[in-house]
């Protein structure tokens, strides 16, 4: 069994619906209290044990780079300020073992085509995709879940959660039948259908384990929903040929690519983080809307 080292970042995306705040920097960059969001997916990949990041960025995306670059000016200010504490957290953005790797998605052809894009880097192996949109408070991490379930299994999985019927226009939307080790097949899957049309109501979440014959089929399929190029629509072709398992991960996921699920994760963490949750809780308590930690 080859181990999973590697993850891809999709991060190419243009964030419009957090504009104007997205205008000039990428949405992944927006904090949850103090931590960007796309820190909070490196650590939940770095906790799943993979130590090759790889981003595929697109125009104004910088700033990521940056943010796991070494910033010699900020820690040369804060030692010379005796501000170890700081110094301590700037400099364990990501840990030594991790590399960083950048890959530029020239054009916005979609998910599909974002993950393809990797394949030089990921080559013959198995390899996770982490969409940082979608934040989860899980432990052990969802990822990790993940991970141990694709050692006992030695196949693809894709992360699911049951989501309101409403809502399946939002989301890849699989159908399963019962398969080994406690988890379901994946006997279908289509993209962003509409209620009425949808297979069922469980939805694909940002996280895959995902089997590199996947690259095969993501060189063939057309432009899909959205005319982009869909990852759904090369899953829907790998499970002609491989087994792959929806896996429902315990934990709370956030849709940080909304407002009302972004101000949630706010919440959230804001109440349960070290230095200002305790004060935080008072306050959300004081409002009436329910201080609980
Ligand atoms: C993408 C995928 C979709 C998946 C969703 C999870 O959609 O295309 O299949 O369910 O992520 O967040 P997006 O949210 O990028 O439109």
């Amino acid at each position: 069994m080859r181990k999973i080292t590697k993850a891809v970042f999709p991060v190419a995306g243009m964030g419009s619906r957090f504009l104007p705040a997205t205008k000039a920097s990428p949405k992944e960059m927006m904090p949850v209290v103090d931590k960007p969001l796309i820190q909070y997916a490196v650590e939940e990949a770095v906790a799943a044990g993979i130590t090759d990041m790889v981003f595929i960025t697109g125009r104004n995306k910088r700033a990521i780079e940056d943010h796991f670059d070494k910033a010699y000016e900020i820690e040369s200010e804060l030692e010379a300020r005796g501000k170890h504490e700081l110094l301590r957290l700037v400099q364990q953005t990501v840990p030594e073992h991790i590399n960083c790797i950048y890959i530029r998605q020239a054009e916005p052809l979609g998910l599909g085509h974002a993950v393809l894009c990797a394949a030089p880097v990921v080559g013959d192996e198995p390899f996770a995709v982490l969409l940082a949109d979608d934040l989860i408070d899980a432990d052990p991490p969802a990822l990790r879940q993940m991970v141990e379930a694709y050692e006992r299994q030695e196949c693809s999985l894709l992360g699911v959660q049951n989501v309101p019927p409403a809502d399946t226009g939002a989301y890849g939307i699989v159908s399963t039948e019962p398969g080994p080790g406690g988890l379901q097949n994946i006997t279908a899957i289509v993209e962003k259908p509409a209620p009425e049309k949808a297979p069922s109501n469980l939805a694909v979440i940002g996280r895959y384990v995902l089997t590199p014959r996947i690259f095969h089929h993501l060189r063939r399929v057309q432009a899909g929903a959205g005319g982009e190029i869909q990852l759904t629509d090369a899953i829907a072709a790998l499970i002609a040929e491989e087994t792959v398992l929806a896996f429902p991960f315990h934990g709370i996921r956030y849709d940080c690519g909304s407002k009302l699920g972004y101000l949630k994760a706010t919440i959230a963490f804001g109440r349960k983080h070290p230095e200002v949750g305790k004060d935080f809780t008072e306050y959300l308590a004081s409002l009436n809307v329910g201080g609980r930690a």
